[in-house]
């Protein structure tokens, strides 16, 4: 039987910084809202998908003390790829010089989970060391002049090194969830700009976290209590809020960082981690709940046992 384990991390944002006022200056909106309704101070806007993702990779890998030759597989979620064919995964593959597979993953903003089950399953099957990122720059598919969606996005990655270890490991239960009814919530066209029916987002949103999430703990043999850290997508600090209420698990325990970032979509999980990680959030034997929401619909927990 073989697991898995992190053993490195980093991330990348783009350096140009948009605060709440800036957006202020072009859209019919106030900090004072913003904050209010989302939580969200400011993010970062700019680069490519392909090129934070690459930063974020290498980061992990300095980090892991490993070479990208050591790495056997890359696995990059994303919804906003550099283009529709190839992926944006063997770009990066080929600037870091992995040998193996690459490919992308587009989950929306349950990717990082679904990649992290994906990284378990390939190891499972034998492969060894595989690096997983969250790439976005979600600002290239939204109409920054709407108010409505604009003051949410944020581009970034998050990037981790997962590898092999005898036994079980740290992945001690997850769930994959979609329901593609429910695809006119929160899309976008070839070409067009992201939509989003922002209330009955927020709606669905909290009730499946909150069922996924029960069901990945029940699922490892944990309560509320035994969970040291929750680590959820960034898409609104009052599904956080909620979510961690009818959890039964305290904000003071969970990840979150979009006051900062805003909503990054799949890079929001490994940019949440990352915090954690380099705050001293997160220790030897700790049990992380991560859970992700967003187009799809889709969703995701997982349960990891940190270290080993
Ligand atoms: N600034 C100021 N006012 C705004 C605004 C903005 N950026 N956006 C909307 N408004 C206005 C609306 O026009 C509306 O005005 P009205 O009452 O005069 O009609 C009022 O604020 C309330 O709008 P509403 O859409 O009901 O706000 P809300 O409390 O639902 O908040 C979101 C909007 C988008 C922040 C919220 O619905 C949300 O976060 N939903 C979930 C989104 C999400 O998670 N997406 C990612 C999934 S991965």
């Amino acid at each position: 039987m073989r697991g898995i384990r992190i053993s490195g991390w980093g991330i990348a944002v783009p350096d140009k910084v948009v605060t709440n006022d800036d957006m202020a200056l072009n859209l019919d909106t106030s900090d004072a809202w913003i904050v209010e309704r989302t939580g969200i101070r400011e993010r970062h806007i700019g680069g490519t998908t392909s090129g934070l993702a690459i930063e974020a990779g290498q980061a992990a890998l300095d980090c892991a003390g490993r070479t990208a030759a050591e790495i056997d597989h890359l696995v990059l979620a994303t919804t906003t790829p550099d283009g529709i064919v190839p992926g944006t995964a063997p770009s990066v593959q080929h600037a870091l010089g992995i040998k193996g597979g690459a490919f992308d993953i587009n989950a929306a903003c349950s990717g990082f989970v679904y990649g992290l089950v994906t990284a378990a399953g390939l190891i499972a099957a034998g492969s060894g060391p595989i690096m997983l990122i969250g790439s976005e720059t979600l600002s290239n598919i939204t109409d920054m002049n709407d108010r409505a969606i604009a003051i949410i996005v944020g581009d970034g990655a998050g990037a981790v090194i997962i590898e092999p270890v005898d036994g079980a490991g740290g992945l001690l239960s997850w769930n994959l969830n979609s329901d593609g009814s429910l695809r006119h919530l929160l899309k976008c066209e070839h070409g067009g700009t992201l939509f989003m029916d922002g209330k009955e987002v927020f709606r669905k949103a909290v009730r499946v976290v909150v069922e996924s999430a029960e069901r990945a703990m029940a699922d490892a043999g944990l309560g509320p209590d035994d969970i040291s850290l929750l680590v959820p997508h960034q898409a609104n600090l009052r599904i956080i809020q909620a979510a961690c209420q009818r959890l039964g698990i305290p904000e003071e325990r969970t990840a979150v960082v979009i006051d900062r970032y805003g909503n990054t979509s799949s890079a929001s999980i490994p940019l949440a981690l990352h915090d954690a990680i380099v705050g001293g959030r997160v220790h030897d034997g700790d049990h992380l709940l991560l859970t992700g929401f967003g187009g799809g619909m889709t969703w995701a927990s997982a349960v990891l046992r940190w270290g080993g």
